[in-house]
């Protein structure tokens, strides 16, 4: 498929990260915890002119303050985009106070425990078969031919959307992510194909309500008024934006990493799966890769950590950089596979913490227990390249290995 990356092309590569940050920058995705890092020794807010006057602050204590604080930063804009950006609402991750709480509580029930825990059979053997289609490979592609594929079977099961869609759906997140914060007409071409996709399933399921979440926000009501159809659109948007590049991501950052570190691969190994050591290097995984950055817009003048802030301008929330903080964690540098305590704001923090964290967390867990069970002594294949995504949703999108089965 050919992209409109003209825009690109004005972009020149990023020399000075503190003065000059892009998320899009192509060092982003393979560097993007070594340039925190190193902004991080240098003062804890960096700023750019890329896309309008932005901040990226880096410190476990700048992200808190941003996140719990509703009254200077909105969630109108939750990317970093040209300051022209056309913006579509995606409640509940698009709405302030106190709109967010109705909409947050009308999804709420088809994220606990009670609806998550029992897809994870079906889970795993939606694993297993991605792994039998591996059968007398010597290589494989961990990203492409697993990791990308389980989360869009898990909203499809989720929302009632059919598999067969899934490409779509990783186009449009790619287009949405990759592309769009440099060009406003990808993010209105993006919209306008998710709108009309969601209108249609939308009304199939006025017409014959299921079992489903997209029944759920067919038919979905606040304090006894029908939810405009624009919002009911931007739910079921907001699932496909938010499930699926991201566990996506995290599935395959934890691939990566286990494919280089055979000493913590055979502990996992040698377990079973409820042993504990599986939870902490589960959360572990999310710590050290946390693939999603937010952003927030400034709607009153503040500052954070000494820096002055003004309405208008865009604010990083770059939870994956506070998780890095050594401030915030001992050896924060380090993976730890049995980390103790590990308060790690992947999901993020505040009223709009993710809402799909259970889902998120058993998805990587079948993934990564399901593949180590069958290729425990698997690599990576370092003649090839892996290739990782840049802005919101970082995480590898090509991971060459050898099976070594
Ligand atoms: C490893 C995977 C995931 C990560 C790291 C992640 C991360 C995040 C983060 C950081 C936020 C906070 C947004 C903000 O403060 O603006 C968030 C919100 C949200 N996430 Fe996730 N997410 C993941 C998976 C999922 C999945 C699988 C779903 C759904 C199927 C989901 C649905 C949501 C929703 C609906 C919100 C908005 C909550 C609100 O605004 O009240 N996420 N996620």
């Amino acid at each position: 498929m050919a992209y409109d990356t003209d825009t690109a092309a004005d972009s020149p590569p990023v020399t000075d990260w503190v003065h000059d940050w892009d998320w899009l920058d192509p060092a982003w995705g393979p560097n993007a915890i070594d340039i925190w890092n190193d902004v991080r020794e240098q003062c804890p807010v960096a700023t750019t002119e890329r896309y309008g006057r932005a901040f990226m602050p880096v410190t476990m204590e700048g992200v808190k303050t941003i996140a719990h604080d509703t009254e200077h930063y909105s969630s109108i804009w939750v990317n970093v985009s040209r300051p022209d950006a056309p913006r579509t609402p995606a409640p509940p991750i698009t709405s302030d106070p106190p709109d967010h709480q109705a909409h947050r509580r009308l999804l709420l029930p088809s994220f606990s425990p009670k609806m998550i825990d029992p897809l994870e059979g079906e889970m795993r053997s939606f694993c297993r078969s991605l792994i039998d289609e591996l059968d007398g490979r010597a290589t494989a592609d961990a990203a492409e031919e697993y990791s990308q594929h389980i989360p869009v079977h898990g909203i499809c099961l989720l929302l009632g959307t059919p598999e067969s869609d899934a490409d779509m759906f990783r186009d449009w997140l790619h287009r949405s992510f990759q592309l769009a914060p440099r060009d406003n007409s990808v993010r209105l071409a993006v919209a306008q194909e998710m709108d009309a996709y969601v209108s249609e399933k939308l009304a199939e399921r006025v017409a014959e309500p299921a079992d489903d979440m997209l029944t759920i926000i067919a038919h979905a009501e606040i304090d006894g008024e029908p939810v405009p159809d624009a919002l009911k659109r931007g739910y079921v948007k907001l699932q496909i934006i938010a499930g699926i590049d991201t566990t996506w991501s995290a599935i395959g950052s934890g691939l990566w990493h286990f494919a280089q570190h055979p000493d913590q691969r055979a502990r996992l190994v040698a377990v079973d799966d409820d042993d504990m050591l599986w939870k902490t290097a589960i959360e572990e995984v999310l710590r050290y890769y946390a693939p999603v950055t937010m952003a927030r817009k400034v709607i009153a003048d503040t500052e954070v950590s000494g820096c002055p802030a003004h309405a208008g301008d865009q604010m990083l929330l770059t939870f994956p950089a506070a998780n890095h903080d050594p401030e915030a964690f001992e050896r924060a540098d380090e993976f730890l596979i049995d980390r103790e305590h590990n308060r790690h704001v992947a999901f993020g923090l505040g009223i709009h913490r993710c809402l799909g964290s259970n889902l998120a967390r058993l998805e990587l867990t079948v993934a990564l227990q399901e593949w180590l069970r069958a290729f425990p002594d698997y690599s990576l294949d370092t003649s090839r390249e892996t290739t990782w995504a840049c802005g919101q949703v970082r995480g590898p999108r090509n991971i060459p290995v050898h099976l070594n089965r």
